[in-house]
């Protein structure tokens, strides 16, 4: 590789690109309804407790890996360990990222469609906005129609690169979203009766719970922080030598969680406030569907003055999340093809594009396909890749390099003293967790 890598330009930069690809529809959309298939606040322990114990050490280790090889995912593999299998831990990783964006952009392209919507009025003249999602539901070409424009979008920041298009609209719509969902969640949690939904979200109801509630929750984790396929390895090899790897991983775990926890105090009071039928909402719930976001969130903009700037800015904000998520999955493919196969960042992009756009379509005309896909990445191959990233940084990684990592070359003397621990969580802790929870899952 001769030509320079680049670098992302500054230390909120940083944070900004890789909170960015952790924010996006699976804290808004994904995790609202994994929570209530989980049973409200039982889900939100155990997610919290997988954030704590593998998101953040995961995280560091995938920066550790980028930053060490400063390479595309299975480029990292290669470089660290030359000439092993290991490398096929990254390309199981671009693959998950053809996974995840077959369905991820079919998601992007309602939060369009619902946003043209708002800014034409006609989804406030809507009586039944269930019945109106299923329609959307039912309409394979309107999903198209709104996904392959997504899919063009992520395209144009890609090729714009990595500097300009990446870090600098994370650093302007992150904070912008992050201030709207407060609002919201204060609308929320004064609507009458919206109590009931937050005691779904924050008391523990043990009559819910099934058997898979913690694969689901360690699924979720992965798929929220951005984790298990590589993605924090690419962006971690764009970072400066004296970015604090670990701070950096607390920082975005935090910031996502933060935002996922806000959505459901935006979704969930306000589903419980504005039911007609408050004897069946739980059970309504738990049976979930993807549609709990596009049918709650238009039902509380009603209740607000001016609610088509509302639903508007909401709907807006909530692509540009998704957009910038989608921007680091495109990233892992667009890398790995212009790296590994000297394919020009243009031509990759849109060999990525016309993949992509037709899971996409197989995903609009089939909704056991958009499902398979979700259910492939998130329970399964995010989980898998987690499990062999620790293993490689656990089993394989020169505990040497680890501590460079950790210390910025020794600049940083204090971090010294969590490498036994850390290392301790990656080589047994966590394997073991992470396959006995997989087991669980699928057996139990
Ligand atoms: N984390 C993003 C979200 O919550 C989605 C995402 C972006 C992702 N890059 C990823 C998920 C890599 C898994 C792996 O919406």
């Amino acid at each position: 590789m001769t030509e320079k890598r680049v670098t992302f330009a500054s230390k909120i930069g940083i944070v900004a690109a890789a909170a960015g690809s952790a924010v996006g529809l699976g804290n808004i959309w994904r995790f609202p309804s994994q929570t209530a298939d989980g049973g409200g606040a039982i889900f939100i322990l155990i997610y919290i407790a997988c954030i704590l114990f593998f998101g953040i050490p995961l995280m560091m280790s995938e920066f550790m890996v980028g930053r060490a090889a400063r390479a595309n995912t299975a480029g990292a593999f290669q470089k660290l360990a030359p000439g092993t299998p290991w490398k096929w831990v990254g390309r199981l990783g671009v693959l998950t990222g053809f996974v995840i964006m077959g369905f991820y952009m079919v998601v992007s392209g309602w939060t369009l469609d619902y946003f043209f919507q708002s800014l034409s009025g006609s989804l406030h003249k809507v009586d039944n906005l269930s019945a109106h999602f299923d329609a959307l539901q039912a309409n394979p070409v309107r999903q198209i129609a709104w996904m392959i424009p997504f899919v063009f979008l992520s395209v144009f920041f890609i090729v714009s690169g990595v500097k300009k298009g990446i870090e600098r609209s994370a650093k302007i719509f992150m904070p912008l979203l992050f201030l709207l969902l407060i609002v919201l969640a204060i609308r929320s949690i004064t609507l009458e009766g919206a109590i009931r939904g937050l005691s779904f979200l924050f008391r523990p109801d043990l009559s819910h719970v099934k058997s898979t509630v913690f694969l689901d929750a360690m699924g979720q984790a992965f798929f929220s922080l951005s984790l298990g396929m590589g993605c924090m390895i690419t962006y971690g090899s764009y970072f400066n030598n004296n970015t604090d790897l670990a701070k950096t991983s607390i920082q975005v775990s935090t910031l996502d969680t933060l935002v996922a926890i806000l959505a459901g105090v935006v979704i969930f009071p306000s589903a419980f406030a504005l039911t007609a039928n408050p004897e069946t909402i739980v059970n309504e719930l738990v049976a979930g569907g993807p549609g709990l976001l596009f049918i709650t969130l238009p039902e509380l903009f009603n209740q607000m003055p001016l609610s088509m700037v509302w639903s508007a800015l909401f709907f807006c904000l909530l692509a540009l999340a998704a957009l910038t998520s989608t921007i680091s999955l495109m990233e892992v493919v667009t890398v790995y093809l212009h790296e590994e196969y000297r394919v020009s960042r243009l031509k990759g992009t849109l060999l990525v594009s016309a993949g992509v756009i037709i899971l996409g379509i197989i995903s609009s005309y089939s909704s056991l396909f958009f499902n398979v896909l979700d259910v492939a990445s998130a329970k399964f191959m995010l989980p898998i890749g987690g499990f062999f990233i620790c293993l490689f940084m656990g089993w394989r990684l020169k505990k040497n390099l680890i501590l460079l990592q950790l210390t910025n070359n020794g600049e940083l003397p204090a971090r010294a003293k969590l490498l036994n621990g850390y290392l301790f969580l990656l080589r047994y802790v966590i394997p073991i967790a992470i396959l006995s929870i997989f087991v669980y899952g699928i057996v139990g």
